[in-house]
């Protein structure tokens, strides 16, 4: 409680992030000083928007409500103002432009150009062939942030230092000890501790060394309406991984079990492509051994993130990828 009446004392006062989408913080009026009219507000699961138009043009305001107490998201919201911020800018995705951030934990808000009047999202795709030529984006736009930050060599961009860096060892340190807890984790406890053994060899097999988006989806994805590449957005979760992370969420967390079967190979196709388009190619073999990595890397992100919230899309989520995992045990396949 203290900490939200110091937020909302120095929301008054004029500092710090902004914690409501009428009131704007001394800061960033000193930005972009002048009229603005609040277009559109609305509240996420894991963060408040605000649109506006202004002198400046328009306006995306994502940020912490000031009655939030959410360290997670304040330290997504500050991860993808870094990300924006110092990482974007040289990479060929297309991202919406930072503009202004500021944090105080528990809040934390980020100001990027409101695309929403030049693009349309997933949601516009009214038919099969449209959401199909959709997920074919998506999976182009994976390739090409995967191949960019890749790096010349493979090992990871040269930019990717600092909290950015690849540390295998922190990974596989936190799935055992995940599998050291079994309690914790119920049905899912065996699966966590094969994991656990697996996942050394896993992480060692020859695979780039690239930055993830980390919640790949269809709705991660503006298109603008005139034609042209697509907009990648909402990088709470980028950090740095194999490149399979992100295609074994998108493929098996994302879509559904037909979805998977009818669509699965042609994605993976296209992402083979476009990655051998960028200077990364995999055989189709290999890809499928990045696959299975991710899907590891997976089935623990989805095991913790089921731990803290009880919603059905997350347990549905679970179920999924535990059965996605199961169906390429050696046990299964032998
Ligand atoms: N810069 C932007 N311009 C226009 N619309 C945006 C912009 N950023 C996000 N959105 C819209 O807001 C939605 C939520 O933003 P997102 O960053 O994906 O947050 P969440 O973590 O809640 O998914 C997106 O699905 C998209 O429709
Ligand atoms: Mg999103």
């Amino acid at each position: 409680m203290r900490g939200r009446l110091r937020a909302a004392w120095a929301a008054l006062e004029g500092d710090g992030p902004a914690v409501d989408a009428r009131v704007w913080p001394r800061d960033l009026c000193a930005a972009f000083p002048g009229p603005r009219r609040l277009v559109e507000a609305w509240t996420g699961e894991g963060a408040a928007f605000a649109r506006y138009a202004t002198a400046h043009g328009p306006l995306f305001l994502k940020y912490v409500p000031l009655t939030w107490h959410d360290p997670r998201a304040c330290a997504r919201l500050e991860r993808e103002t870094a990300y924006l911020r110092d990482l974007a800018p040289l990479a060929p995705v297309l991202h919406a432009p930072f503009l202004h951030a500021a944090a105080r934990a528990p809040h934390a808000h980020l100001l990027t150009r409101d695309l929403t009047d030049t693009t349309t999202g997933w949601g516009a795709f009214s038919s099969d062939p449209e959401r199909e030529a959709g997920l074919r984006d998506v999976v182009r736009l994976l390739a090409r942030l995967h191949a960019f930050w890749a790096g010349p060599d493979g090992h990871g961009h040269p930019a990717l230092t600092g909290a950015w860096a690849w540390r295998p060892g922190d990974v596989i340190g936190r799935a055992q000890r995940m599998a050291a807890r079994p309690q914790d984790y119920g049905v899912a406890a065996p699966v966590i501790a094969d994991i656990a053994a697996a996942l050394p060899e896993l992480l060692a097999a020859p695979q780039p060394v690239t930055l993830v988006h980390g919640d790949i989806h269809a709705g991660q994805v503006l298109w603008p309406l005139g034609g042209g590449p697509p907009v990648l957005i909402d990088y709470g979760q980028t950090h740095p991984s194999v490149p399979g992370e992100d295609l074994a969420h998108l493929l098996a967390v994302r879509l559904d079990a037909a979805e998977r079967e009818n669509l699965g190979p042609a994605l993976r196709e296209v992402y083979r492509e476009e990655r051998a388009r960028h200077g990364v190619p995999v055989s189709g073999r290999a890809l499928a051994a990045e696959e299975r990595a991710g899907l590891a890397l997976n089935v623990l992100t989805t095991v913790r993130q089921a731990r803290r919230t009880r919603g059905s899309g997350v347990q549905q989520a679970l179920d999924q990828v535990l059965e996605v995992w199961a169906e390429g045990s050696p046990r299964n396949t032998r």
